[in-house]
């Protein structure tokens, strides 16, 4: 009889454990609301950045990624993580997406998918102003050149025939590689180097015009989350469709698209 009880007891306590369980991986905030945890890397302006308030989060991609969760109904976690760990913390189930001027390739395919593209760039080369040898993409050959690790400036710099790549572990650190005359050039994604010129007021580098590739930032999500990737198009469609895509990125870059 008591041994029945105790059983019942027991079955009792696995359920109410069982449901508190359930409760932590429906990834539920305290007030009920469902949570985004998005991971990033913060150092790559105009797009991801610390402003003068460290915590709050600064750019395009985190104006656009906190309009995704709303229009969802999700409220966004900000997770600030090195470049080349993004993939696999993704993979790993410690984040839910990746919005990090993340380039969509058919590399990254293998272990993510990827939501439809929402910014198009590509890369370019920044180098001391007084250098007059490099005009483009051919002069590399057999030059320094620092690149973020884990990019795809880090692929394509590699490919340039006896170059001796430097791979940093952020682009603000190529850009002190650079001004520290560690390296002939930086290998970057156009936007971020425009934006440094602008923004460092360094005066003593340039950067070239021509683009080496043409590339298309995608959000990255786990490749078992497919309903997260429909939901997070679905966003994106909306916003583009009702005018704060545009609006966002007229924050970030002036003019329309
Ligand atoms: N677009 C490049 C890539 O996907 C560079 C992205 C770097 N992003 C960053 N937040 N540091 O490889």
């Amino acid at each position: 009889m008591s041994k029945k009880i105790l059983v019942l007891c027991m079955a009792a306590l696995m359920a109410v454990m069982a449901m508190v369980a359930g409760c932590g991986n429906d990834k539920k905030a305290a007030d009920g609301e469902k949570v985004l945890k998005v991971g990033t890397n913060a150092d790559f302006a105009p797009f991801e950045f610390q402003g003068a308030d460290p915590t709050a989060y600064e750019g395009f991609d985190m104006d656009l990624i906190r309009a995704i969760g709303q229009e969802m109904g999700y409220k966004v976690e900000i997770n600030n993580l090195a470049f080349d760990g993004l993939i696999p913390s993704l993979e790993a189930g410690n984040i839910d997406v990746i919005i990090s001027g993340m380039t969509i390739n058919e590399e990254r395919k293998q272990k993510v998918l990827f939501s439809d593209s929402y910014y198009k760039s590509g890369l370019s080369i920044m180098l001391p102003k007084d250098n007059d040898s490099i005009k483009s993409f051919a002069d590399l050959k057999g030059k320094k050149i620092a690149v973020q690790i884990g990019t795809t400036s880090a692929t394509e710099a590699k490919k340039i025939e006896g170059a001796q790549v430097k791979e940093l572990n952020s682009s603000a650190d190529t850009f002190i590689e650079l001004a520290a005359k560690g390296v002939d050039a930086v290998i970057n994604d156009r936007p971020v180097n425009d934006r440094y010129i602008v923004e460092s007021k360094n005066d003593k580098v340039k950067v070239l015009p021509d683009l080496l590739t043409a590339e298309d930032y995608g959000i990255a999500i786990n490749k078992k989350d497919t309903e997260l990737q429909s939901k997070i198009n679905a966003a994106l469609k909306k916003l583009k469709d009702n005018g704060e895509y545009d609006k966002i990125y007229a924050k970030w870059f002036g003019g329309k698209k």
